[in-house]
């Protein structure tokens, strides 16, 4: 069906249209050039009115309302339209800019279903369906589960718009795969996620496995406190670590450096004291987050399984010491595990993860920082570089995109990008983004719950879609303040009722 024509001046990668109806942003159309169809997608679009045009009061324009009714060619709908490439390689997996920029003139088509099924639906294994093209409801959207493994995918928007549901809704896609996701789940959004093979932990520490500046971390020993850190590393030695009596033989370490005659150790004295006090009050207060005794934390996590590790518990430097660990093990075991396959090491033993991994960091601004070295950035950093190599997918969730680092950001090969209102946010996610994408990322405002650009590798060309919603979640929806008070408030009255009901008893039996 044609429904408009280029005009003005055409480039190869881009050409305005007019056409008979208005537009969507982010709708598909074909250019149906000499040289073959064309695909292109709206990136902008306008409508004006003759009628409207000089119009400047409240009675002009009352007339023009009528003007505009009755004069069929008031209006013009204008669309700015990238092109992507020539239909038929696109649907072959090939972008083709043609070499002469369409004449103006050639007809704007609406697209057929088999136009886009066969680049946004395609019916090969490892692609899954997500949710249907935004504006070309129909036709399904399906991503590539392959390339998130082995290039890494950020989702980024603000708050509410859909995060956590599209990491629900590709947990429960790989699950059913029998694939091994990781969720470090920093708010307990997943521990209730309804879904089979889901396996939740409740992540804890193993100190024994620390170095001395993690388990100063972990013990929330001052970063300032020099001299508290120093008596820490001469205690935490290898024999604490072995003892079957981890925290006695930790502040037996430390007695002995209170006890010690030596001149420079004196001077310690008071800050040993003070370790001690730490130590003794990490076990009381962390005494479910630090477990000697739970022997290798990794061994909780299960391969083909959706793993939704609860670190809601944990301080903000606790959680940055347990999800750098996991971070190490994980990809130690992987490339170990690769290494062997390709039959360079001997294989020696069996490695807990056989298959790819696919590790989703939520709220990635704080692990994975601008301007802080974090151990979980560092981890986060290397999986980012190497994990290609070895089956180690990373994804990194955030809603405060300017604040994660951008050399991690940038190594993302796919990203799921919803509604961003700030400027500095999109400035970021434009610097770390191809630059096909950057029309559709100027679309985000305008986006709503769970619209989601789609960009990288893991989709055969950009688009808008908008992902399902995943009905097995209590999502992080809104609380209603105005209902929890109506709750609290009626509570209060059984409560008065009730005391009041006591009193009266009391007074009767008085
Ligand atoms: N695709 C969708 N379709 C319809 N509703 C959705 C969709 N995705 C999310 N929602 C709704 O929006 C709300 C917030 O979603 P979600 O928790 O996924 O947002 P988020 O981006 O992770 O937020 P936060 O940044 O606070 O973690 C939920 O109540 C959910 O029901
Ligand atoms: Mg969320």
């Amino acid at each position: 069906m044609n429904i408009g024509y280029v005009v003005g001046e055409s480039k190869p990668t881009f050409v305005t249209a007019l056409s008979s109806r208005p537009l969507s942003v982010g709708e598909y159309v074909i250019i149906d050039s000499e040289e073959g169809k064309i695909l292109g997608l709206v990136e902008k679009s306008a409508v004006s009115s003759a009628a409207f045009a000089d119009v400047r009061n409240f009675e002009e324009a009352a007339e023009s309302t009528e003007i505009a009714e009755i004069n069929s060619r008031d209006k013009t709908y204008t669309a700015h339209i990238g092109v992507f490439g020539f239909l038929d390689k696109l649907q072959r997996g090939q972008s083709i800019i043609p070499a002469i920029p369409p004449i103006p003139g050639t007809p704007i088509l609406q697209p057929t279903r088999e136009d886009l099924e066969t680049i946004f639906c395609p019916t090969k294994d490892g692609w899954i369906k997500i949710g249907h093209l935004l504006r070309n409801k129909t036709i399904d959207a399906k991503v590539n589960l392959d390339k998130i493994v082995s290039r890494h995918l950020g989702i980024l928007s603000m708050t509410g718009m859909g995060k956590s549901n599209l990491v629900s809704l590709l947990t429960k896609e790989i699950a059913k795969l029998r694939g091994t996701v990781i969720i470090f789940d920093y708010h307990n959004d997943y521990t209730s996620l309804n879904i089979p093979r889901i396996n939740v932990v409740d992540a804890k520490i193993n100190p024994r496995l620390l170095d001395h500046e993690q388990l100063s971390e972990v013990l929330e020993i001052r970063d300032s406190a020099n001299v508290q850190q120093r008596i820490l590393r001469m205690a935490f030695t290898n024999k604490v670590k072995e003892s079957k009596e981890f925290w006695e033989k930790l502040e037996e370490e430390v007695e002995f450096i209170i006890n010690a005659e030596d001149k420079k150790l004196k001077e310690y004295r008071t800050s040993a004291y003070r370790v001690q006090d730490i130590i003794d009050e990490a076990q009381r207060r962390f005494a479910d987050i630090l477990d000697p005794d739970m022997g290798d934390p990794l061994s909780f996590i299960k391969e083909g399984r959706a793993n939704v590790l609860n670190i809601s518990e944990l301080s903000e430097k606790q959680a940055n010491v347990a999800v750098a660990f996991y971070l190490q093990q994980l990809l130690r075991d992987r490339k170990d595990a690769s290494i062997a396959r390709h039959g360079k090491l001997k294989r020696e033993r069996s490695y807990r993860f056989e298959s790819p991994i696919f590790v989703i960091i939520e709220e990635a601004h704080v692990f994975i920082p601008k301007e802080q070295d974090t151990s979980a950035k560092y981890w986060a950093a290397k999986i980012a570089r190497e994990g290609r190599k070895f089956g180690l997918g990373l994804g990194i969730v955030s809603q405060r995109p300017r604040s994660v680092d951008l050399d991690v950001l940038s190594q993302m090969g796919s990203f799921a990008i919803m509604k961003i209102i700030q400027e500095d946010d999109q400035r970021q996610i434009a610097s770390a983004t191809e630059s096909t994408s950057r029309e559709l990322i100027g679309q985000l405002t305008s986006l709503n719950v769970g619209d989601s650009v789609l960009v990288g590798q893991w989709v055969n060309l950009p688009s808008l879609v908008h992902i399902e919603e995943v009905k097995e979640k209590i999502m992080g929806a809104d609380q209603s303040a105005v209902r929890a008070w109506a709750k609290s408030e009626k509570m209060s009255e059984v409560a008065v009722e009730s005391t009041q009901k006591l009193v009266q008893k009391d007074l009767l039996l008085d």
